[in-house]
């Protein structure tokens, strides 16, 4: 059996600092059923302090998880977030602190005004405040990427002695190539005591479009939790996707000695939903759950596809709710695709029948981005009249 992989959804936290993404407590709620029908293994669902909507929505999906999963909130290294966040969190039956503080050079020097001692002090009052109101703690040692590796494994090692059930390993500014990040992890595995017995998490940016690249390294290297979102929405060029991550492991998992419990299917649908319920729009050539996803334009790739799916798709559409595979005709096809979407209509040509009508086809073609049945139809009826005219 392989490790198992926890995915821990962000959407409704990281994915919500999106500009334009702010949801009301509706809108979380409609997103939290669905990702408990996908069963992921923990929803952050807010930051309670940051405003009384904030908290209510992480008390109402507290209540609608039961034990279907961990419910988690975030808070600064600061007494009152926590406090706030454990009063929020009072519905959960799996309630998960998120705490943590800036770790790198530029976060204690430029943000926080702290020596490297008073962090580890900051980061293990925090998590002993935290573990007096519920057993699961979360340490975030933001920007992580760029710390300094001894610091790093010192302040991990304190919290994980203070109790930390679960330490997070950001790549906050999205800084890291992926063999430097999975080195990082690799480091920690190998030099922080106790980390063998907590869950190793793992939260990437998208700032160098390596979000998902840099999970993978981790993975490989260690880490049995990732953190990400439904659509890579997130905070600048945004979060691990969580569909790329999903679907990677899945098509890697002997390799990465790792499985997810995600239910695949969903994933579409998911997709969906948090766009229309955000406004952003997924791009069109977005991995695994955008429109283009499984379209074939070009004559050759439509030939291969409606040989064997496989020769130009890795995934069956099926595998992720996608319904099945398109072959958009334009001027970029061929005869063979033609001749499939013609049968598909209805419409069997000799080939001495069909010469013409695909010279028809292309006419209509190079006029047009996409060539539809209905353009279809009308070479068909055209070539009809002339033939009765
Ligand atoms: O990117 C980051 O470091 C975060 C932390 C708050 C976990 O979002
Ligand atoms: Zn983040």
């Amino acid at each position: 059996m392989t490790r198992k992989i926890a995915i821990f959804d962000t959407t409704l936290r990281d994915g919500e600092q999106s500009p334009g993404a702010s949801m009301n407590t509706e809108e979380k709620l409609v997103i939290a059923r669905e990702l408990i029908r996908m069963n992921v293994d923990v929803i952050e669902a807010g930051f309670p302090v940051s405003s009384p909507g904030d908290f209510k929505s992480v008390q109402e999906i507290g209540r609608l998880a039961g034990d279907a999963c961990v419910v988690c909130g975030l808070t600064r290294a600061v007494d009152k977030d926590i406090q706030v966040a454990a009063e929020a969190l009072a519905t959960a039956e799996r309630p998960r602190i998120h705490t943590g503080l800036g770790v790198s050079p530029s976060h204690l020097r430029d943000k926080l005004r702290l020596t490297e001692e008073q962090a580890i002090e900051r980061g293990v009052h925090a998590v002993r405040f935290a573990k007096s109101f519920v057993d699961d703690v979360e340490f975030y040692a933001e920007d992580a990427g760029r710390a300094e590796l001894p610091f790093l494994a010192r302040i991990i090692e304190e919290v994980i002695k203070a109790g930390a059930t679960v330490v997070n390993i950001p790549d906050t500014t999205g800084y890291n190539l992926p063999w430097d990040f999975g080195q990082r992890i690799r480091y920690l595995m190998e030099h922080v005591s106790g980390i063998e017995d907590v869950t190793v998490s793992v939260h990437t940016h998208n700032d160098l479009g390596m979000a998902t690249a840099l999970a993978m390294e981790a993975v490989r290297n260690g880490a049995t939790q990732v953190e990400c979102t439904i659509n890579g929405l997130g905070e600048r060029a945004g979060n691990t996707a969580m569909e790329e991550v999903v679907m990677a492991i899945r098509m890697h998992g002997d390799e990465l000695d790792a499985h997810t419990d995600i239910v695949t299917t969903e994933l579409t649908r998911a997709s969906r939903l948090v766009s229309s319920i955000t406004g952003i729009n997924v791009q069109p050539n977005k991995s695994i759950v955008g429109a283009n996803a499984f379209a074939h334009s070009s004559g050759i790739h439509q030939d291969g596809v409606l040989k064997a799916r496989d020769t130009y798709e890795i995934i069956d559409p099926a595998d992720v709710g996608a319904g099945g595979s398109q072959i958009i005709l334009s001027a970029r096809s061929g005869h063979a695709a033609l001749r499939h979407r013609y049968e598909e209509l209805g419409y069997t040509f000799t080939d001495a029948e069909f010469e013409p009508v695909y010279e028809a086809f292309l006419e209509v073609a190079d006029k047009k981005k996409e060539v539809y049945d209905g353009d279809l139809e009308s070479i068909v009826n055209e070539r009809r009249r002339e033939a009765t005219a």
